[in-house]
């Protein structure tokens, strides 16, 4: 049995730097919390640059280490020019989330192929994208952990969202792929497959044209969801922000190639 010292050590990321995109909501701002609250320096990246800046400031305001940037992932060399800043700065990059997701409803049959390609270049190729960036310094350094966005649509196709799920499933053997190529230089790569967590992706089920969520039709959406898990509960941020802190930090150190579910239950693989 491990003492509290080195339980402690295993998950502390006092001393690396982290970068997460999709900082400015929902699960990249409070992945971003939590891993400044173990200890890490975080560079907080969105599109949004505003709310990027709004996650950094609280987490300074908490006493942490963070900065923000404007990141678009879908464009080529956006994140390979920004890792390259961070490392010049930190002289390093040790933990790497690829949060950054957008969501589309729609058939297979039907997608829009402007909405398709939108959807591919900011959830696949963006995740690409970045781990290339990544990838390429945490080798050369010889050590790093990348975690990737995926979802529980991988696991339990629905009609509907085939589009998004395409691109998870992408995310997935992206994952799989990088960590049999990278983990001879000690980079660690996994990916996390979240069930159902309330954030600005999914309040387009409960959000009115004024842009007010109604409350009713929240607990319409919401209620089910809930039913179905076998906790009998949908998830919150800090629910797959928490796996995200195991993945990024040494406790995970012999893990690499695996998509972990923070979903309630809803599905179970080996
Ligand atoms: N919420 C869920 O139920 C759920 C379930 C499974 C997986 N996920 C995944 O988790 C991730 C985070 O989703 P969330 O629910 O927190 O959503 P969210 O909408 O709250 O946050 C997404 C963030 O990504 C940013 N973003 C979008 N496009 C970008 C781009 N091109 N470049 C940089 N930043 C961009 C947005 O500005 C936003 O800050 C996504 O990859 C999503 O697919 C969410």
């Amino acid at each position: 049995m491990q003492n509290a010292r080195t339980v402690h050590d295993a998950f502390d990321l006092t001393g690396r730097v982290a970068l997460v995109t999709g900082a400015g909501s929902g699960i990249g701002r409070t992945t971003a919390e939590v891993l400044a609250g173990a200890g890490a320096t975080v560079i907080c990246a969105d599109i949004d640059a505003g709310s990027a800046a709004e996650t950094a400031s609280g987490i300074l305001g908490q006493g942490g280490r963070a900065e923000s940037a404007e990141l678009d992932v879908s464009v080529r060399g956006a994140a390979s020019t920004l890792v390259g800043h961070v490392v010049a700065r930190h002289r390093g990059l040790h933990v790497m989330c690829n949060i950054a997701g957008t969501m589309i409803d729609s058939s297979i049959v039907d997608v829009d192929p402007d909405e398709f390609d939108r959807i591919v270049a900011v959830n696949l190729k963006g995740v690409l994208y970045g781990c290339q960036a990544a990838g390429k310094v945490m080798a050369a350094q010889r050590g790093g952990s990348i975690v990737n966005m995926s979802s529980a649509a991988v696991l339990a196709p629905a009609a509907g969202v085939g589009p998004y799920a395409i691109t998870k499933a992408g995310v997935a053997q992206l994952t799989q792929t990088m960590a049999l190529e990278v983990g001879q230089y000690n980079v660690r790569v996994n990916c996390v497959a979240p069930g159902f967590v309330p954030t600005n992706m999914t309040a387009r089920y409960y959000t009115g044209p004024d842009g007010a969520v109604d409350e009713q039709a929240k607990a319409a959406v919401l209620a089910p969801m809930a039913r179905m898990a076998p906790l009998r509960r949908v998830g919150e941020t800090a629910d797959i922000a928490y796996c995200v802190l195991y993945l990024a930090a040494d406790a995970s150190s012999f893990v690499t190639g695996q998509l972990i579910s923070p979903n309630g239950g809803v599905s179970m693989h080996y």
